[in-house]
């Protein structure tokens, strides 16, 4: 509670609460001396971890649009001691080397491939990032995805929105397809490709999975998981799901080449990097029925732009990138991201580093 100017008593909202906590911090601070670090923060982040960093930074938070204007992130990275980021946020050598004090960088997330990560370590800059806190949030999208795409469940709501119902009432009208028995192919087989082969076994399908390095025989058998080549797990999945990072190698790794090889009755899902997929190539694959659908969750240009051909198919389930969006991922997402830049600033070990 405070008294405002009219002398009124009024209850302090939680903003509030944050700015006179950070005056006390400040006075604290200056009156005993210690140095305070500077830090920029491109989107608000939950309170809890403002409270963090304001204890002992001062921070620029941009509150403008999002993704913040490459030119004002230029401009006011120029003299922080570290950055806390997002996914939108292009974190190139330019921006970097513009922060002349920048001495940690945290970002919002498990992905870290919009950071010139080998160009900022030149620099002697430390990287945090979010890992496992978001692995089961981004698994359960990721069979949220296939449910929703074989049943046919945000078709049916626009169905039922268009008032189209009526049209739909014959046997053989609006089936989808089942889950139980299908066999889903898990490209990559880190954090999240093990997660979703966890929830897949519950629904009763068969896992195959490629990855860069064999997982473990005992964790193969705990999930029931077969390794397989690339091609034959284009082959045989009726889903294939992609859990790999976005890098050069990754960039394009499903194109129309490959779609030719998958079975024409068969879905993608893809919850990891939009730019992995060949959204064109994408696009002419479901109108020419070449796959049956695709759920995606990221995509090559984000937010998608409202002309994007992917918009007038109906066997496609678009989510507007929200794999680790659940109060309890983000809240934990937030902590991290605020833990993690304070310890690279005071020379400590990192919850998580990059
Ligand atoms: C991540 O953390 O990389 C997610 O894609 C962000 O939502």
């Amino acid at each position: 509670m405070s008294f405002s100017h009219s002398g009124q008593f009024k209850k302090l909202s939680e903003e509030d609460n944050v700015f006179s906590t950070i005056k006390y911090y400040k006075w604290f601070d200056q009156t005993f001396m210690k140095k305070r670090f500077s830090v920029l923060v491109t989107r608000r982040l939950h309170s809890t971890a403002l409270k963090k960093l304001e204890k002992k930074c001062d921070i620029i938070l941009h509150a403008g649009k999002i993704p913040m204007p490459k030119k004002t992130l230029m401009n006011k990275i120029k003299n922080v001691d570290g950055l806390v980021c997002h996914p939108y946020d292009t974190v190139d050598k330019y921006v970097i080397s513009n922060g002349k004090n920048l001495k940690a960088i945290s970002t919002f997330s498990v992905g870290f491939d919009h950071i010139n990560v080998k160009f900022a370590k030149k620099q002697g800059i430390k990287i945090g990032f979010t890992p496992e806190v978001l692995t089961n949030a981004t698994a359960e999208l990721t069979i949220g995805l296939i449910l929703d795409l074989l049943r046919r469940i945000s078709e049916g709501d626009r169905i039922i929105r268009h008032k189209k119902w009526n049209q739909i009432y014959g046997a053989y009208d609006y089936t989808g397809v089942e889950i139980s028995g299908k066999t889903i192919g898990i490209m990559g087989m880190g954090r999240i490709g093990r997660e979703v082969a966890k929830k897949a076994n519950g629904l009763g399908m068969n896992v195959i999975y490629h990855s860069r390095k064999h997982i473990s025989k005992s964790v193969e058998s705990r999930l029931k998981a077969k390794y397989v080549s690339e091609t034959i797990l284009y082959q045989k999945s009726d889903i294939v799901s992609l859990h790999v990072p976005y890098t050069k190698d990754t960039h394009h790794l499903m194109n129309s080449k490959i779609f030719k090889k998958m079975k024409k009755t068969s879905f993608l899902i893809n919850t990891s990097r939009g730019k992995i997929v060949n959204e064109k190539d994408l696009g002419i694959a479901l109108k020419k029925k070449q796959i049956r659908g695709a759920g995606l969750d990221v995509y090559e240009l984000e937010p998608l732009k409202k002309n994007s051909p992917l918009l007038s198919l109906e066997n496609i389930v678009l989510a507007p990138h929200i794999g680790s969006s659940t109060e309890e991922t983000r809240s934990k997402m937030s902590n991290i991201t605020a833990e993690n830049l304070l310890r690279a600033l005071e020379g400590k070990k990192l919850l998580y580093a990059v």
